[in-house]
């Protein structure tokens, strides 16, 4: 039996993982939400370890505004640096395994060919450098007991995501134009749950491992996927560049990730985006839809 604590468990994914741990027979399960533990609070940091006692930390924590980090750098260090490198030094000192979700935009996103999990970080947002601190944060104070999970383009059923988006955009009549020169792997926040949980489970060797989808598309391609699921008209999506549509936070234009590290403690990688989206898909438009009826905006 292993004793897990989730923080941030209330976000996208925080919510996956904590339905997938719940329903795994003989596994304990803290979820903590921020209300319940502020990551960047150090004394509740270690009570929340002294009174749980839990054998693994999942971070799930995160300032995820891409945007606006960048105004705002130190304000998302504090919870995406230097709260991580608190809670890696807490979980050392206790003997606690600790698995850190971490991006793609620790890189620089200008590969022709999927990043290795030891290719050479160099993130080019205020996001991706706050990101890459509490990474580096991990494997430095937890060398034995460390994870680093990069993932990448999520979409789960609940929170916000481009997928969320499009299935509001479809019911209506206008056109949809979404840019078609950043290539990427589609992830739904379940698949990488269940990476998570066959890693601890397997005493895989701590390090950096990559929980992204395979192949990849670009934000059109997925677009029209989607429009295609619902039975709306493809044609609808039409395609622009990136310079159309500027953004504070440069996007990566190849966020494609490896997956090499898998095979050392035998863990089949998460496999094709479309097949994943099209398992997901019922659940996520379950979910679109109950949000329609309560009038929630969509997207
Ligand atoms: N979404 C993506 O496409 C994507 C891509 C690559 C990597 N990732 C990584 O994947 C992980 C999970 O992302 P997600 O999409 O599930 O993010 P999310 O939905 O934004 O969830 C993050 C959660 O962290 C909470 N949080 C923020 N500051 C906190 C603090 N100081 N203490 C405790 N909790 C705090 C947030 O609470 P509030 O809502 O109350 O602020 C939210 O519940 C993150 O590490 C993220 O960097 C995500």
């Amino acid at each position: 039996m292993t004793r897990w604590l989730v923080t941030g468990a209330a976000g996208m994914l925080g919510q996956d993982l904590t339905a997938l741990l719940a329903a795994e027979d003989g596994e304990q399960l803290i979820p903590l939400t921020r209300a319940e533990l502020d990551i960047t609070d150090p004394a509740a940091v270690r009570a929340s370890l002294d009174s749980y006692q839990p054998d693994v930390v999942v971070n799930c924590a995160a300032w995820t505004a891409v945007d606006e980090a960048e105004a705002q750098e130190q304000a998302a260090i504090q919870v995406n640096g230097k709260a991580v490198a608190l809670l890696a030094d807490a979980c050392a000192g206790r003997g606690v395994t600790l698995v850190q979700l971490s991006t793609d935009y620790v890189f620089d996103g200008t590969a022709r060919e999927p990043y290795r999990e030891d290719h050479p970080a160099a993130p080019r947002t205020a996001y991706g450098r706050t990101k890459l601190a509490g990474e580096r944060a991990v494997l430095a104070a937890l060398p034995g007991t460390g994870y680093v999970v990069r993932t990448a383009w999520l979409y789960g059923a609940q929170g916000k995501s481009f997928v969320a988006t499009m299935l509001g955009r479809a019911r209506t009549a206008s056109p949809v134009r979404v840019v078609d020169d950043q290539r990427g792997q589609p992830t739904w926040t379940a698949d990488v749950a269940r990476q998570v949980i066959a890693l601890v489970s397997s005493a895989a060797a701590p390090g950096i491992y990559h929980a992204t989808s395979s192949g990849q598309v670009t934000w059109f391609g997925l677009a029209r996927e989607i429009f295609g699921l619902l039975g709306a008209d493809p044609s609808r999506v039409r395609p622009i560049p990136s310079s159309a549509m500027p953004r504070p936070a440069p996007r990566p234009a190849y966020s494609v990730l490896g997956h090499g590290a898998w095979a050392a403690p035998g863990i089949r990688p998460i496999g094709e985006w479309r097949t994943a989206l099209h398992r997901a898909f019922p659940a996520l438009l379950a979910a679109h839809q109950a949000g329609a009826a309560a009038g929630q905006p969509s997207g």
